[in-house]
């Protein structure tokens, strides 16, 4: 039995960029997936597109995820909702940003990693998560101050969930992508003074796709991931290696 008949996998953030994708490409690979977000018309046209089931909640509110989780049976979860906050320095920085930031990016995954665990351990058939964190949390950038602890938090999550979660048959890693040109990204990184000094700088010089993303989420989901537990991967042209 290959790893995505063992039952559905939960995908966050579906109704944006990167997440969609990542549904697009289990589907394909013959996965069950149930799509989430909380846009629900955004969500439907994607089920009407891939088949997908969808479920709309709120990541900040862990009522909403523990009701929205309970009871799904999950063998996988694709930890990808997330906030892009604001772009600032330590000394101007909004405070209330960042702890947004931090409730969607770092406790949200960890209430659906709760939950979603919950039922993978009564199960016992082991499961996979994978969380999308960030080129932010591996090296400073820039304007990243709150963004960037929020994956920071993030790939923590991933190693002591991977360390407690082992032994359950369940695999946990982390994906860190460089800029990917969706609406949370473009605003700022598509500026010529912001996309120009940073494209210099890394070996492949240019953006990520949304495909080149959700592909090592579908591997690191995989039998062929099946040794691999607890890292941090970055998706990055070779960026965070210089
Ligand atoms: N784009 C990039 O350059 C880039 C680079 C590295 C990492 N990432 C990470 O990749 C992930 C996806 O990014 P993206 O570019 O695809 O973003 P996006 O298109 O802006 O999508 C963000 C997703 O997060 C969901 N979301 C936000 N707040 C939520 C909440 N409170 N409850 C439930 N869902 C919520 C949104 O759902 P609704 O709109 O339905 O609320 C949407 O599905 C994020 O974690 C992001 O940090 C992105």
């Amino acid at each position: 039995m290959s790893a995505f008949d063992k039952g559905p996998i939960l995908v966050t953030g579906a109704s944006g960029g990167i997440g969609a994708e990542t549904v697009r490409q289990l589907i394909a690979a013959g996965a069950e997936v149930i799509a989430s977000g909380r846009n629900e018309e955004v969500l439907t046209r994607l089920a009407e597109e891939t088949g997908c089931r969808t479920l709309a909640f709120d990541l900040a509110s862990e009522e909403d995820v523990r009701k929205a989780l309970e009871g799904l049976d999950l063998w996988g979860l694709v930890n990808c909702g997330g906030f892009g906050g604001e772009i600032a320095t330590p000394m101007e920085t909004d405070i209330s940003v960042f702890d947004k930031v931090m409730t969607i990016n770092a406790r949200g995954a960890l209430l659906a990693t709760k939950y979603a665990s919950q039922s993978m351990v009564r199960l016992g058939k082991g499961g996979a998560i994978v969380n999308v964190s960030s080129q932010a949390s591996l090296v400073a950038l820039k304007g990243h101050i709150s963004y960037g602890s929020s994956k920071a938090a993030l790939d923590n999550i991933t190693r002591v969930s991977a360390l407690e979660l082992g032994p359950h048959g369940i695999r946990v890693n982390s994906v860190n992508p460089t800029v990917v040109m969706t609406p949370m990204s473009a605003w700022y990184w598509g500026r010529e003074d912001i996309e120009g000094p940073f494209l210099e700088q890394m070996p492949l010089g240019r953006w990520a796709t949304e495909a080149e993303i959700a592909a090592p989420i579908v591997f690191l989901l995989s039998d062929g991931a099946s040794m691999i537990s607890g890292v941090t991967l970055p998706i990055d042209g070779g960026f965070t290696a210089c």
